[in-house]
């Protein structure tokens, strides 16, 4: 099976957890997009979304499902969104598709947390992909110099080909931190959460995944946490 249809699979799987009536909170990325493309195919039985990012808002909307802002919505049922990275404890880093601060806010207003993933995404200790980490322009080199002093090495993400600073949805911009065994990602996200000029890490520990179906050649694999 390749990478995609894993990705595809666990994107079906996880309409089992879309509850009738119900607003529904979407994340982004290829797995959500999967994800998304298989909510349309039963979008007369939910009331809504709300959308974790401008690109998953306009798939969305694409498919002729409303899409709510989240300042009309008080409560979601459950939150369906990939990650870069999950432990077997429900920890995640998440951000490679930029839309990190978004995707902590609709999670942390949402009563369930559903991550799917294809099996590669599961490791042991989380670090080996770059943590995102979204700041305020102003405070980039500021911010670099403290996630250096954790032991980390972070570095501007860049627009693709271009020598200019990626800007975020929410006018941000983004440091991937590089070399980091994040032993404890509690306490990291605590530790990076205090740093003034940070708008959000990509580091999903305080508000972890409630279940993570993850697609596996042999089949979807469920955790619950
Ligand atoms: C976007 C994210 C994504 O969930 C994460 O990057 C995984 O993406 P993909 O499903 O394409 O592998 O956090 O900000």
């Amino acid at each position: 099976m390749t990478q995609d249809e894993l990705k595809q699979a666990v994107a079906r799987a996880a309409i089992d957890y879309v509850v009738d009536g119900e607003i529904i909170g979407v994340g982004t990325g290829s797995t959500a997009n999967f994800f998304i493309d298989e909510l349309a195919k039963i979008k007369h039985r939910i009331k809504g979304t709300v959308a974790s990012s401008e690109a998953t808002a306009a798939r969305l909307a694409g498919h002729g499902i409303p899409v709510f802002d989240l300042n009309e919505v008080s409560e979601i049922a459950v939150y369906i969104d990939g990650a870069d990275e999950i432990t077997a404890a429900g920890a995640m880093i998440k951000g490679g598709g930029a839309a990190l601060t978004r995707e902590k806010i609709v999670a942390s207003v949402s009563k369930q947390f559903v991550c799917i993933a294809d099996g590669s995404k599961l490791v042991e200790v989380m670090g080996k992909f770059p943590l995102p980490v979204e700041v305020l322009p102003m405070a980039r080199n500021a911010v670099m110099r403290r996630l250096a002093s954790l032991g980390g090495q972070p570095k501007l993400r860049l627009k693709p080909g271009s020598e200019q600073a990626f800007i975020t949805d929410n006018g941000g911009e983004l440091i991937d931190v590089s070399g980091l065994a994040i032993t404890d990602p509690l306490a990291l996200e605590a530790q990076i959460n205090q740093i003034v000029g940070v708008i959000a890490v990509g580091l999903f520990a305080q508000r972890g995944a409630n279940v993570c179906l993850l697609g596996m050649p042999e089949g979807v694999r469920k955790l619950t946490f």
